[in-house]
Parts: structure tokens; sequence; C-alpha cells
């Protein structure tokens, strides 16, 4: 049966979006027309997930609530005769299953994976970040491809990248293809991950994107993985415990249209923001007209430092 189960992180504290995330969750913050959380959930229902499970923590609540239905609102707009509106909530009537559980200690990724472990009991799972837009819109069906390699190849663990330019590398998990000349391939043997390695030593420049699947095994692999830094456990060493362990690995490259909008910090933010925007059918076009005028003012001077 295909897996139809995913997992959503959404507990980090999203310290570098500060101070935007001191009393919201980063994961509400819009991009375009709707918070980052809700284009993950329209992602995984495009791929066939029906039951979504959030990890979530401390001033989280609001993502409880944006995915229930508000019969007040509702009522207030028919009263008001702003039926069109409606449109705008649909999401709320999609036939998925939400569950949530409290990461109660920010222990990092792999120990808010950890937390979901007794209500995903024996089985496989999706586990999609809830900071983290793939491709305009979230127009991406990749976790269903995923889903199909790892049934297909008896897999346990699957996870998606994206290539990074040669000197980003060193921000991110980079794969190590089973074979150098796997790197250019869409499907690929992942022998093992390499955390934030220089660009010398990086064995391909493909960074972990996102989106996980991964046979129950991998909670055995969490329990038995060591706090690092700052005494997080890290889903990265969980999954380099897995491959080292005699797992079989797949990575999955992300297609030029699906890239990833990361929210967690500004540079990614704003830079996600702005590309929605200006794709919006209604004010794309104006939007568009405007920015050009105001780069074309500040003579054109782009970039910045990332965080
Ligand atoms: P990040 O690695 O960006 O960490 O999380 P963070 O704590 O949210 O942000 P900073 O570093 O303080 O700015 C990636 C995803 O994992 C979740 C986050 O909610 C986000 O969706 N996460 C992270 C947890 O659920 N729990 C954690 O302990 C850490």
């Amino acid at each position: 049966m295909a897996i139809d189960l995913a997992v959503v992180p959404v507990a980090g504290q999203g310290t570098r979006l500060l101070p935007s995330t001191k009393s919201q969750p980063k994961e509400m913050l819009p991009v375009g027309r709707k918070p980052v959380v809700q284009y993950v959930v329209e992602e995984l229902a495009l791929s066939g997930i029906h039951r979504l499970m959030f990890v979530t923590g401390p001033g989280k609540v609001s993502i409880e609530n944006h995915f229930d239905t508000n019969w007040e609102l509702i009522n207030f707009l028919r009263e008001t005769g702003r039926e069109e509106l409606l449109e705008e909530l649909d999401f709320e009537r999609r036939s998925l299953e939400y569950f949530y559980t409290r990461q109660r200690r920010q222990l990092g990724l792999g120990h808010a994976v950890l937390c979901a472990k007794p209500l995903v009991g024996d089985q496989p799972f999706v586990v999609a970040l809830g900071d983290s837009i793939i491709g305009v819109n979230a127009q991406s069906d990749i976790v269903a491809r995923m889903v199909d390699r790892f049934e297909q190849e008896a897999a346990d663990v699957v996870v998606a990248f994206e290539e990074v330019p040669a000197q980003e590398v060193v921000r991110y998990g980079i794969a190590r293809p089973a074979t150098p000349d796997q790197a250019t391939e869409e499907v690929f043997e992942l022998a093992d991950l390499v955390e934030k390695p220089s660009v010398e030593e990086a064995p391909s420049r493909l960074a972990v994107a996102a989106r996980y699947v991964f046979a129950p095994r991998i909670f055995e692999a969490l329990e038995a993985t060591e706090a690092g830094k700052g005494g997080e456990i890290q889903l990265t060493d969980a999954i380099r415990k897995v491959l080292a362990d005699g797992g079989r690995g797949i990575g999955m490259r992300l297609q030029p249209q699906e890239r990833r909008f990361d929210i967690g910090n500004f540079g990614s933010y704003f830079r996600a923001f702005i590309e929605f925007a200006l794709n919006d059918p209604r004010y794309g076009e104006d939007l568009r007209a405007f920015v050009g005028e105001l780069v074309d003012d500040a003579g054109g001077s782009a970039g910045g430092e990332e965080d």
C-alpha cells in the first residue's frame, strides 16, 4: 500500500528570523498569499498523503488553528454577503486527517522526528520540513516519486536533493553517491551524507532538500544517535547510521522547476516572497513593473550575506 502518512516537524524556534518569530511560528509566515506550512500540506496532498502528523512546540498553536474549520468565520462571510471569499478557505475542507504531538524541548530535527514515533509505529513514512516549499506555488510531486522509488527498491531511506553552487556546499548536508558519475543522475544510490563539507572535500553539489521517506528503522537509529552541537539530535546522523549499518539509501534530485524555497533565514525568505508575489495572478504584473522601477532607481545593485 502506498505511504499516505507524513510527519511535518514545525517545532523549531526560528531564531534566525527574530523578531518576526518571537510570538508566531516561522511556518506561518506568509509567502505571497499563503502561510508556508499551507504550501507544504498542499504539496503533500498532491502526492497522495492523507495523514499529516505535525510535531509542534511552544507558540505553535496557530498552525493547529489554521487547519481547523472556522465556522464562525464561514458564517460571518455568508452573513455579510462575501461568499466569494469562502474559496480562500477551501483548503479547510480537504479530506485530510491532522494529528499533533509536541516536542517538549527543542533538541533538533532528529529529536522532533523521534517525537512522532509513538504515533507512527511500525510503518514507513514521509518527513517534510514545515519551513520549506518545493517549487513555485508548491507544484511538485517529488514526494509521490520518492514513495514510488522507496517501494520499488525496498529502500530504507530516500532523500531529496537539490544541486547547489559549489561555494554553498559548506551550508548543507551533501550527498555521497555510490559512484561519482551517479551525481548527475536523477536517481542514485546514496552511500553517505557529509555534513557541511568544505568546497574541496564535498563529494557532490547535491544538498539535502527537506523531503525524506523512511522505513521505521530510522527510529532505532535516532534513539542510538548522540546529541551533537547544542545538545541537538541530528536527522543526518541517524540517516548516516542507517546507511552505515547496511540500509539501502536512494537519492533523488529535484527537477529545475522544483526549486526548494527554504524560509529559514531572511535572505531566502525575502527571495521566496518576492518570487511568489511576482507570480500572483492578480497582482504579479503590477508588482513586476513596480519592482523593475525600484531596481532601476537603485541602480540595479544586488547581493548580500546569508546566515
Ligand atoms: P531549522 O534547522 O531551520 O531550525 O529547522 P529552527 O530551530 O527552526 O530555526 P533556527 O535555526 O533557530 O533559526 C528545520 C525544520 O525543523 C523543525 C523546524 O520547525 C523546521 O520546520 N525543527 C527544528 C523542529 O521541529 N524541532 C527542532 O528542535 C528543530
